[in-house]
């Protein structure tokens, strides 16, 4: 196993070795690549699973990413079946995020950030996991049906009550997140520490005002579908409609649909071709290229992986201490640049850093 190094958010180190990051403006350290488990119960059978998860914790890994609604709880429980048999050293060292707000039964209060859904939703999955307390607990999206602080009260609750370490967000816009930090701090309970957005290579607009809000906020970024759900390992063709095992492929009418929509922007291809010319330059794959310039870009703590094999994850792991030079992040961020300067983010004043006598 490599030796285990630990980096600050600032300086992280380099080197072949995992590195590791602060959960946002907590002291618990996660390496800064995680282990996303939603193919477990899906695409991926419970061997598979835990043999990810054995080699994930193997390489050096620490974090691993679970939800209620992945594969119907199967997820959840497939990781807690691994907890209970896993070997001693590896169940000390993991540190565990799930997530609790989409539907998990048709009962109208069987959804949502209420504190009668929470309450429920967060007991099943301590249940499924087999623990007393998770490490990371995520509202999965922000819920516009149930005042901020009851939930933010209902998840302080759950800190107190020793079921919970810390609060995550996901899928939050600036604006929400914001809220929730200011409603957090105005009542004294506690402050959220993470947001799981959807980041990547071709999803950059969460770098408008999202990003910007959780570093004004000391919220840890944690990246899902980091290579587009497979698209930035260059699996996919301009020329042919995918086919065969692949999430688009297996899929032949939300697939074929998926994959119309985003093979019509002429930025995917240009992404993938810068990709593939940085990996080819470094002798690495594409999927290293994407999730080395996604670790790091600003205000990232941790890239959520996800396999639907061991070989794949095997791959995306050799990641782990991968850092571009200026030139090859350069081409990647032309290449996949969103157009940051539209109204109103690259609007009147945005990029002002200082005043002039004559200044707005
Ligand atoms: N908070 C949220 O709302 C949210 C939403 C989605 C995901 N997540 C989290 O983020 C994690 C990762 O998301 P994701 O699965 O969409 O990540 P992703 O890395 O964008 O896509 C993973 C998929 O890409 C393909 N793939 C991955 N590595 C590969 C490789 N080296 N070579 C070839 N193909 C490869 C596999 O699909 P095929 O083999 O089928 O092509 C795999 O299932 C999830 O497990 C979950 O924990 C969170």
């Amino acid at each position: 196993m490599p030796a285990l190094v630990l980096a600050s958010p600032q300086a992280p180190l380099q080197g072949d070795d995992v590195e590791f990051r602060t959960l946002g403006s907590s002291g618990c350290s996660v390496s800064t690549l995680a282990l996303g488990t939603m193919t477990f119960g899906s695409e991926t059978d419970e061997a598979g699973s835990h043999d990810q998860l054995n080699r994930f914790m193997e390489a050096g890994g620490n974090f691993i990413d679970t939800a209620d609604v992945y594969s119907a709880g199967a997820s959840e429980e497939i990781v807690g079946r691994w907890l209970l048999k896993a070997p001693t050293e590896f169940r000390q060292r993991a540190v565990i995020a799930t997530k609790g707000r989409f539907s998990t039964s048709a009962d109208p209060n069987g959804a949502g950030l209420s504190r009668r859904h929470l309450a429920v939703a967060l007991d099943a999955s301590l249940r499924r996991l087999g623990v007393d307390t998770v490490d990371l607990y995520q509202v999965h999206s922000h819920d516009p049906l149930t005042p901020i602080e009851e939930t933010l009260r209902f998840l302080d609750d759950a800190v107190r009550a020793g079921k919970i370490h810390y609060v995550g967000l996901s899928n939050f816009t600036g604006w929400q997140l914001q809220k929730a930090v200011d409603v957090a701090d105005a009542k004294g309970l506690t402050r959220p520490v993470t947001l799981q957005p959807q980041y990547n290579l071709l999803v950059r607009e969460v770098e408008w005002e999202i990003i910007p809000a959780c570093q004004s906020e000391g919220l840890g970024v944690l990246p899902w579908s980091p290579l587009g759900g497979g698209w930035l390992t260059g699996k996919y063709r301009a020329e042919q409609r995918p086919t065969g095992a692949t999430r688009l492929g297996e899929n032949p009418e939300r697939g074929v649909e998926a994959y119309d929509r985003r093979s019509r922007q002429r930025r995917t291809w240009d992404v993938i071709e810068a990709l593939r010319k940085v990996a080819d330059g470094r002798g690495i794959s594409m999927a290293q290229a994407a999730l080395a310039w996604l670790a790091d870009r600003p205000g990232v703590t941790s890239v959520i992986l996800g396999a639907r094999t061991t070989e794949q994850l095997d791959d995306n792991l050799g990641a782990a201490g991968l850092h571009l030079s200026d030139d090859e992040t350069g081409l990647l961020d032309n290449a996949s640049d969103p157009g940051a300067a539209d109204y109103p983010y690259g609007g009147p004043g945005t990029n002002q850093r200082s005043r002039s006598i004559k200044g707005t």
